[in-house]
């Protein structure tokens, strides 16, 4: 179903943070992005996918950070916030499940140094690596961003080491998706330099429990958690979803009937790093 439009009376769109957002593009005009600014509140949205790089199409240069038909693409607004307000120009960031290159694209528009690293690589630019053990020395990197598998909702691929694979519910409370996920954060921290910041990018999910029936799993928080082991919280962040899936009538008749509800938001956790680690 359509979202419906905007009507008088509607209760207005918060000002200040949220760029104007254009749901209804009339035919035959040009839909426009807003300029990408610094968002000032934990509340993030953006009416695309990807922002529009000041000198897109110079020299060839692509009008999208990685690719948008990759099953699972971060938005790369959400990146170029945090690259912007926790790296300087030439710093090293890290991505150890870059996916369709996302981070790459928008270290080159904003540049940084990328390091890419993916159990399945889709590009020259990302090296295959295991996220839980990296080719590199310790203490590397000024900003690690993340953004892994929500338990099985995706099929990235058949490599072994994929955590994609890993059940983040059932029976055993997803454990060897957290004991993975748990490595993954151990080896951001061993690469991170003191003092700089990671981000997490996740959402929960629902999985089918047989019967027709869904259950819950909290993935924010039992890797919020996870994270909080190792690194100071800087903030949370809820990162809106544009997803035109939410719009299914299929989905919306089963949010009716069952209370399984649809993710309307993701989590952005960003985390510091103690500049120095007490013993
Ligand atoms: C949500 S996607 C990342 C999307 C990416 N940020 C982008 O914008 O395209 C998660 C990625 O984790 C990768 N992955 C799964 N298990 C991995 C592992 N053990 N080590 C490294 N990458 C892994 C998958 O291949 C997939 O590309």
């Amino acid at each position: 179903m359509a979202p419906r439009p905007r009507q008088p009376g509607d209760t207005p769109a918060p000002r200040g943070n949220r760029p104007k957002f254009v749901p209804n593009t009339p035919k035959g005009t040009t839909f426009r992005k807003p300029a990408l600014e610094l968002f000032t509140s934990t509340l993030w949205e953006y009416p695309s996918q990807h922002y529009m790089p000041d000198h897109a199409g110079a020299g060839g240069r692509p009008t999208v950070q990685g690719d948008p038909n990759y099953p699972g693409a971060t938005p790369s607004w959400v990146i170029w916030q945090l690259i912007q307000r926790y790296t300087k120009p030439g710093e090293r960031v890290l991505d150890p499940m870059c996916g369709s290159g996302t981070t790459l694209d928008v270290c080159a528009d904003l540049a940084r140094e990328a390091k890419g690293f993916d159990i399945n690589p889709t590009r020259p630019d990302i090296e295959p690596a295991d996220a839980r053990k990296l080719p590199l020395p310790d203490a590397c990197c000024d900003l690690v961003f993340v953004d892994p598998p929500y338990s099985t909702h995706i099929n990235y691929s058949d490599q072994p080491g994929c955590i994609g694979k890993l059940d983040a519910g059932g029976r055993d409370g997803g454990r060897a998706y957290y004991q993975a996920m748990g490595a993954v954060i151990a080896e951001i921290d061993r690469v991170l330099r003191p003092g700089r910041h990671a981000g997490l990018y996740v959402s929960d999910s629902r999985r089918e429990a047989g019967e027709g029936r869904t259950e819950f799993m909290p993935i924010g928080f039992e890797l919020f958690s996870l994270l909080r082991e190792r690194f100071e919280p800087v903030d949370i962040v809820a990162v809106v979803r544009r997803n035109t899936k939410l719009h299914e009538r299929g989905r919306i008749s089963r949010a009716r009937e069952t209370n399984a509800l649809d993710r309307g938001f993701n989590y952005l956790f960003i985390m510091r790093k103690p500049p120095r680690r007490a013993r």
